[in-house]
């Protein structure tokens, strides 16, 4: 149970708090569908390609942050105006379409998909989640990310086409994290890897550590394993590659809405994302499922065949319902993007977001984390060439 359901009347006696929320929200046909079964006479505004804007009262915004929210239900976006909500309605402009990739590089990518080393999983997972936590407002959140920044700053070292950069935001103090390897003969063109480097525990009241093990330290450890194996075969790629550990992702996708952002105002041609969010949960039947909401087609497709040919693991598809994680971000500015994920949506990893989101909870190794790591070298390898 939340702090916000059990002191309603300390909420009303905050304005501040409340005059922050949502005024108008923008629901797609299902869950519109939910809110009126719960408030009749709902007012529709407006209704363009299946999505429609609501007004809403506290009640209505509590029913749909507090429930919906919480149920892992999807399908609505708040905003402050009604122009906000107007925009939204828009689809997002495909600015980047996909540009057609095709699998051409076994006899590199092989090799390198044998060297992802489960052991040194374990070790990034360990360390980032022995922080008491990671979220984006707390002086451990800038301290993890500062680890982050060091340990990909060693992995890289004796490198002249690397660098490590801290990106600072305005919107949170916490800085993402940047590794630029810069590409030898199309620099311009940009493969993108990230992941969340924050954390976050709901619970209130005493307990607030946040070790975020699963959510999101298994998908930075990908991401980490990912660069140590292209350093050890002393890997060129001709397009740039970026990884990134982005800042406050739990706070509403804060760090890769500015970065994205920043390479849309740069026209920056980013060729495809891939985004790694929770790896390590075995929840389902299939190993690996691609969320096909808040993505892109073709890139869900190719990533596909990568798993197929490169990884050899079950994958199916799924969806979030809403956009659950960073890749959202790149999808809003026009660039290709993917979130392959740990287990389908309804049988996600429970301990998320609370101070028992451990690797015992994943059986103490990265198991899981392996088939990802290896599919986010094929990326790289496939996409960068
Ligand atoms: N890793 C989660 C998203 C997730 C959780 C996907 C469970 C699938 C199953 C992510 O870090 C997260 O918690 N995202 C937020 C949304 C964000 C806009 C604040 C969430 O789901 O509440
Ligand atoms: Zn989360």
């Amino acid at each position: 149970m939340s702090l916000k359901r059990l002191l309603p009347a300390a909420f009303l006696l905050l304005p501040l708090i409340s005059a922050a929320q949502p005024q108008y929200y923008t629901l797609d046909k299902e869950t519109l569908k939910l809110v009126q079964d719960q408030y009749r006479g709902v007012g529709i505004l407006k209704t363009q390609n299946d999505i429609s804007i609501i007004k809403v009262d506290k009640r209505l915004n509590d029913f749909i942050v507090e429930d919906l929210r919480s149920k892992k239900h999807g399908g609505f976006v708040g905003h402050m105006t009604y122009n906000e909500a107007l925009e939204a309605l828009k689809p997002a402009p495909d600015l980047f379409p996909f540009a057609g990739f095709s699998i051409t590089e076994e006899e590199r990518v092989t090799p390198m998909v044998d060297q992802v080393q489960e052991p040194e999983l374990v070790k990034t997972i360990t360390k980032l989640s022995s922080f008491p936590t990671r979220f984006h407002k707390s002086p451990t959140g800038k301290e993890s990310q500062e680890w982050v920044r060091s340990y990909w700053t060693e992995l890289t070292k004796g490198r002249n086409d690397v660098t490590v950069e801290m990106f600072n935001h305005t919107s949170t103090p916490q800085p993402s994290v940047v590794l630029t390897l810069k590409g030898s003969t199309n620099a311009e063109e940009i493969v993108v890897i990230g992941g969340h480097g924050d954390s976050i525990s709901q619970s209130w009241g005493g307990d607030k550590r946040a070790p975020g093990a699963d959510d999101n330290a298994s998908g930075i450890a990908c991401i980490t394993e990912v660069i140590r194996v292209l350093m050890q075969n002393s890997y060129k790629p001709a397009r740039t590659i970026k990884f990134v550990s982005y800042a406050a992702e739990e706070a509403g996708l804060l760090g890769s809405a500015e970065v994205a952002a920043q390479h849309k105002k740069n026209a920056a041609r980013v060729v495809g994302v891939l985004q790694l969010d929770m790896t390590n949960f075995k929840g389902s039947a299939k190993d690996i499922y691609m969320m096909s909401d808040y993505t892109n087609t073709e890139l869900n497709n190719f990533i596909g065949t990568l798993i197929d040919k490169y990884v050899k693991v079950s994958w199916g598809f799924d969806k979030c319902g809403y956009g659950c994680s960073d890749h959202a971000s790149w999808t809003k500015n026009g660039y290709p993007a993917s979130v392959p994920f740990e287990s389908k949506m309804a049988e996600y990893n429970h301990k998320i977001h609370s101070a028992e989101d451990t690797l015992d909870v994943t059986g103490g190794h990265a198991n899981h984390s392996v088939s990802f790591a290896k599919l986010g070298v094929s990326f790289a390898v496939e996409l960068a060439k």
